[in-house]
């Protein structure tokens, strides 16, 4: 089944798309994009496990549990939905089903309640980080896309993933005035999921889909740092630096300055330091990825 009922009151339905429109020619010439869809695809389906995870942690905060039952969870479930089906008019050779159980059952060990917090507010800031992070990567795909179809897809997902952003910001507010946490607390917080999100969450997606991309060789965590390198490459032209780092640093509170601020300073750093990481060979679209 690739259709599934996601439930009322969406701002958009994914069953609307003219998936019959995507240039499967195209597309077929881009593993590196097959990888960025079906990876985020199973992350974003496996966002009702983390959400029953959330739920608990703020059993009795009422408004919170219903947002993520009503808002959160419909709408990061249906971008799952609409990337797989996006993959599976794509690359209608890739076995989505079979490669999603495989890193279902890998993922669900480390999804656990007491990888939440420390605090409330600052189970709240993560959250947020992870929003800015899905916000910017789907403006990537966006900006990146080849295929109309993708881009379209992409920008319904940013808009969802800034009302997340929004949201969980409105929360981290109310529960940072309740418990006071040290803006050193935020930010450690704020970086320690930045570095969840790479190391774990990506990594086994990815290395499910490379598994079932090349599935009479052995994966080595090597694979995923190329294809990190590769994604850098990208984020290069297409990440939105300045946007991506505005919303991180506005859990802060940082102080504004006139003229150049403390945000455009960090996105400066922050362009260095990618250009740093992206080997020169992929930079400025010179060669490729080898091991997708
Ligand atoms: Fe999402
Ligand atoms: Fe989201």
């Amino acid at each position: 089944m690739i259709d599934q009922d996601i439930g009322t009151g969406l701002r958009w339905n994914y069953q609307d798309l003219p998936y019959d429109a995507v240039d499967c020619s195209a597309m077929a010439s881009s593993r590196l994009l097959l990888y960025i869809v079906a990876t985020a695809s199973f992350v974003e389906i496996m966002s009702d496990v983390y959400a029953r995870n959330l739920v608990e942690y703020f059993k009795g905060e009422d408004e919170v549990c219903r947002w993520l039952d009503g808002v959160w969870v419909p709408e990061e479930t249906q971008h799952g939905a609409a990337l797989r089906r996006y993959a599976a008019a794509a690359w209608p050779a890739f076995d989505w089903d079979g490669t999603f159980e495989r890193y279902r059952d890998e993922y669900a060990t480390y999804c656990k309640t007491e990888r939440l917090g420390p605090t409330r507010a600052l189970e709240m800031a993560r959250r947020c980080i992870v929003e800015t992070g899905t916000f910017s990567y789907y403006t990537m795909i966006q900006r990146m896309a080849p295929c109309p179809v993708l881009a379209q897809l992409a920008g319904e997902i940013r808009a969802d993933e800034a009302g997340h952003y929004k949201q969980f910001l409105r929360f981290f507010r109310h529960y940072q005035g309740l418990e006071q946490p040290a803006r050193s607390a935020t930010a450690k917080a704020m970086v320690q999921r930045a570095l969840e999100i790479n190391e774990e969450d990506g990594l086994i997606a990815f290395k499910h889909v490379w598994q079932a991309m090349n599935p009479s060789r052995e994966f080595r965590t090597s694979y995923y740092s190329e294809f990190t390198h590769a994604l850098g490459a990208n984020a290069l032209e297409h990440y939105p630096v300045r946007t991506a780092v505005h919303m991180a640093t506005r859990l802060l509170g940082l102080p504004r300055k006139p003229g150049r601020s403390v945000d455009a300073a960090i996105a400066s750093v922050f362009r260095v330091g990618l250009h740093m990481t992206v080997p020169a060979y992929l930079r400025r679209g010179r060669g490729a990825a080898i091991h997708l």
